[in-house]
């Protein structure tokens, strides 16, 4: 057991609580920019590092011990619980998930398995446990939502357009409805499964459902999405959402049961909150300025925290994952800095 006090800052700015600073932690903070998980890559590749509770433990704590953050997410990514479910994927270096056979069909998706965490990923909910021995802070677990997943094993890759995936939803909804629903129960029972393993937050990313125009994201992936967060709503666990370009999307996120929503950096938090966002809200920084002049970087920081601090449900973060071209350094001084300013503000 660390001897540290726990920090619960994050958990209270979830709940929109009083707090002693704005949290702050970044997605991607654990990768590549750092010279450790590089060295541990060297041996291990990403699926190899979370088969392995103890090393993936160490690369979850890395930014923990080098940055200050004030939360942990688990080490781990959105295409985990595929092979389970019967998909084969490949985490391809600078590229991102790739996926041998796409879904083209019907039959493609009956064939889908639902996923059994204790079965299917008992190493993942082993990291979540060696993790709450030690950690000073809360530990966040995560799954990808319907559509994020899906626009992968119909792509069969990352997309710029999800021109397949679009087409496929609109040609057969019947078939897109089986499939968000049979994504939907494996986001549900892994998201359960990492609660009750000791995961004190959850964040479901839906990094691409912002390629959707609000109409169709109402027909096609608003179900899916309620059911998931109402399925999860007795959980103590605050729930967040995440999506990149998704500011259209927001009027939709604010009716879900959800404590959180995280914004990328074409939506400011002062128009989020305009907008009647009264959930607790987390971001916002374009993760390009991180390799921008400090004095620059330090304008635009303070420039969020003033809009984030004028009502209690802020947390800091970036509006999408660190670049591997980060400093190390560039991240420590920022979390001090945000630390610093909040601080009795
Ligand atoms: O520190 C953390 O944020 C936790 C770890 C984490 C990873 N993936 C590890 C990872 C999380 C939360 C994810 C989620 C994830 N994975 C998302 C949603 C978040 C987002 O970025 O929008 C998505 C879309 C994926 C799919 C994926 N996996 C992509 C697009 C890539 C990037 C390709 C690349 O090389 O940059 C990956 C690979 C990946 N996932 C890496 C890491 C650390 C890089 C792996 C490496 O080469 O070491």
């Amino acid at each position: 057991m660390s001897t540290k006090p726990f920090n619960d800052n994050f958990l209270k700015a979830c709940r929109g609580e009083a707090h002693a600073h704005v949290p702050v932690w970044y997605m991607r903070q654990a990768g590549r920019y750092q010279p450790e998980y590089r060295k541990i890559r060297e041996k291990y590749s990403l699926f190899e590092i979370t088969h392995h509770p103890e090393v993936c433990a160490e690369v979850t704590m890395l930014p923990i011990r080098q940055l200050g953050v004030d939360a942990a997410i688990l080490f781990a990514d959105i295409m985990t619980p595929m092979p389970a479910m019967g998909v084969n994927v490949e985490i391809k270096s600078s590229i991102g998930p790739v996926i041998d056979h796409p879904i083209t069909c019907r039959e493609d998706v009956e064939k889908l398995q639902p996923l059994n965490p204790t079965e299917d990923v008992p190493y993942i909910l082993d990291t979540i446990k060696l993790l709450r021995e030690q950690l000073p802070v809360p530990l966040i677990g995560f799954a990808g939502a319907p559509f994020t997943l899906a626009s992968y094993l119909i792509e069969g890759g990352p997309s710029r357009n999800y021109y397949k995936t679009k087409a496929f939803m609109h040609s057969n909804p019947e078939t897109w409805h089986l499939l968000m629903d049979k994504l939907g129960e494996m986001t549900i029972a892994y998201l359960q499964a990492q609660i009750r393993a000791g995961a004190q937050a959850v964040q479901v990313f839906d990094s691409w459902v912002g390629a959707l125009n609000a109409q169709d994201y109402a027909t096609f992936v608003a179900p899916i999405m309620n059911r998931i967060f109402s399925a999860l709503k007795e959980e103590e666990a605050p729930k967040i959402m995440f999506g990149v370009g998704a500011g259209h999307l927001l009027q939709e996120w604010n009716k879900l049961p959800l404590d959180v929503i995280g914004l990328d950096w074409r939506t400011s938090i002062a128009s989020a909150r305009q907008q009647g966002v009264t959930k607790t809200v987390q971001g916002n920084l374009d993760p390009g300025l991180l390799l921008a002049d400090w004095p620059q970087l330090k304008q635009k920081v303070k420039e969020i925290l003033d809009q984030g601090m004028e009502t209690p449900g802020f947390i800091f973060n970036l509006g999408h994952g660190v670049y591997p071209q980060v400093k190390v350094e560039t991240l420590q001084r920022l979390t001090a800095f945000i630390h610093e300013y909040s601080t009795g503000k």
